[in-house]
């Protein structure tokens, strides 16, 4: 397996492009499969989730070509999917298994074919992550379902029927899914306590461009009238707003500063707005924002993650490690998932400050270094925080298990290369 390895110091200073969102993309993919004709998506980010998602698509029998392309001044994959009829409905285990948003698949083709067979994905390293507001959603819209040999078996005979449906927690995936599977249904579906994430929005708007009726878009009220059929689009994926936090947050821990050229300040409010109240200074501009933290004294702010517009819970481990080089105290507190403080034991090796208060929150202390060392973590943003601990920390940080971040950085060590980090891919057959 790759290795980073990181060593420490160097203050950060210049642009990076940031790429198109993997949690918009995902989605997006699978609304390919409500309809016959070709669905482009630009901007795409070059990731191994979306590799991993292609594959499942394949499977299903969905037709993919790619070209590049330079959108904004970035270079970015083009994707074309075109599933004319799917020669499977079955999403297999191993994929699922590699992947938990392997689930998208079940909306569009319950709604489009009236079955699907999914292996219900597990717990994973941050929580327990359950599909119940999935499930208990699409049997209100008049599907059955059975769980049998760790599948979910997913029927409705005559097609899906538009419901009334208010959701217990504001899900992402749930909202996405049943976004999906209420375009082709018969009637009007109306999700009250919808997620609105600005990638839902994104799906949303694409989904309409495709002949959908969603209305409310943006909103925690979605209202779908469903149609009997969706055609083909070309539809551009939005800037990744947690990619563009931790860039933020790595111009802000080296003192830098840092033009993440392509980032929407708008899908940014609460992490920015703690960002200028530790002192780092911000500017919009139209076509990203600078991150300046040169010469700045920082202080430590309370973080409390929360559903969109509040504070994401991905950019929780990132700004936790900018705190360890704040000024005072911060309280660090998780809500939306259970397990997710997994990055502190690492960190703690590093000579971190940090204590743990049963799962939901940590107090973290300033501490006057970091220490280079051998580091592993267990999910994909705890490992960007990793990596921003070793690119202050005194000495050599090798950050172990880089596939996590393959699956949703694109082209991390040459991003932070181009603004001065002196970080290096060891590849798994390289001697070190
Ligand atoms: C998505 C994002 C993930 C992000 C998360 C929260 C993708 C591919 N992933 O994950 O990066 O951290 O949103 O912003 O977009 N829950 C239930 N029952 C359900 C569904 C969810 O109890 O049926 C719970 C989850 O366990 C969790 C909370 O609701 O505690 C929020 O989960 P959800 O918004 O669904 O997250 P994901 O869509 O899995």
């Amino acid at each position: 397996m790759d290795k980073l390895k990181i060593k420490g110091g160097n203050k950060l200073a210049g642009q990076i492009y940031i790429s198109g969102a993997k949690n918009a993309a995902l989605p997006l993919i699978c609304a390919s499969l409500l309809t016959r004709e070709r669905v482009t998506l630009t901007n795409m980010p070059l990731l191994s989730d979306i590799r991993s998602m292609n594959l499942l698509l394949e499977q299903l029998g969905t037709k993919i070509d790619s070209h590049d392309e330079v959108i904004d001044g970035n270079p970015c994959k083009v994707y074309s999917y075109q599933t004319a009829q799917p020669a499977s409905l079955v999403a297999p285990y191993d994929y699922v298994r590699k992947m938990r948003a392997s689930y998208y698949v079940l909306g569009p083709l319950l709604a489009r074919e009236h079955y699907v067979e999914l292996s219900l994905p597990g717990g994973c390293a941050i929580g327990a992550r359950p599909m119940d507001i999935h499930l208990s959603a699409l049997e209100q819209m008049g599907a059955s379902i059975e769980i049998k040999n760790g599948y979910v078996i997913a029927k409705a005979e005559h097609g899906l029927q538009g419901a009334h449906l208010i959701f217990n927690i504001a899900s992402v995936g749930a909202t996405c899914n049943i976004l999906m599977a209420a375009t082709l249904a018969r009637g009007t579906t109306v999700i009250e306590n919808a997620a609105m994430e600005p990638e839902i929005g994104n799906l949303a708007e694409m989904l309409n461009a495709m002949g959908a009726k969603i209305s409310g878009i943006n909103t925690p009220i979605l209202t779908i009238e469903g149609v009997k059929e969706l055609h083909g689009v070309i539809h551009k994926v939005i800037p990744d707003r947690i990619e563009a936090g931790s860039y933020a947050v790595a111009a802000a821990i080296t003192r830098g500063k840092i033009e993440l050229i392509n980032a929407q300040a708008a899908t940014l409010q609460t992490p920015l707005k703690i960002l200028a109240e530790t002192g780092v200074r911000i500017s919009e501009k139209p076509h990203g924002i600078i991150i300046d933290a040169e010469n700045c004294v920082l202080e430590g702010k309370d973080i409390m993650t929360d559903y969109y517009p509040g504070f994401p819970t991905d950019l929780q481990a990132q700004f936790l490690t900018l705190m360890l080089t704040a000024d005072g105290a911060s309280m660090v507190t998780e809500t939306i998932f259970e397990n997710r403080f997994m990055h502190v034991p690492e960190l703690l090796r590093m000579g971190a400050n940090i204590n743990v208060h049963g799962h939901a929150s940590a107090i973290v202390r300033s501490v006057p270094k970091l220490y280079g060392a051998q580091v592993m973590a267990t999910d994909l943003r705890a490992s960007f925080a990793l990596v921003l601990a070793g690119l202050v920390a005194e000495g050599e940080t090798v950050v172990n298990r880089v596939y996590h971040l393959d699956r949703g950085y694109e082209k991390l060590e040459h991003k932070l290369r181009s603004v001065g980090a002196d970080i290096v891919r060891i590849k798994d057959d390289q001697e070190d």
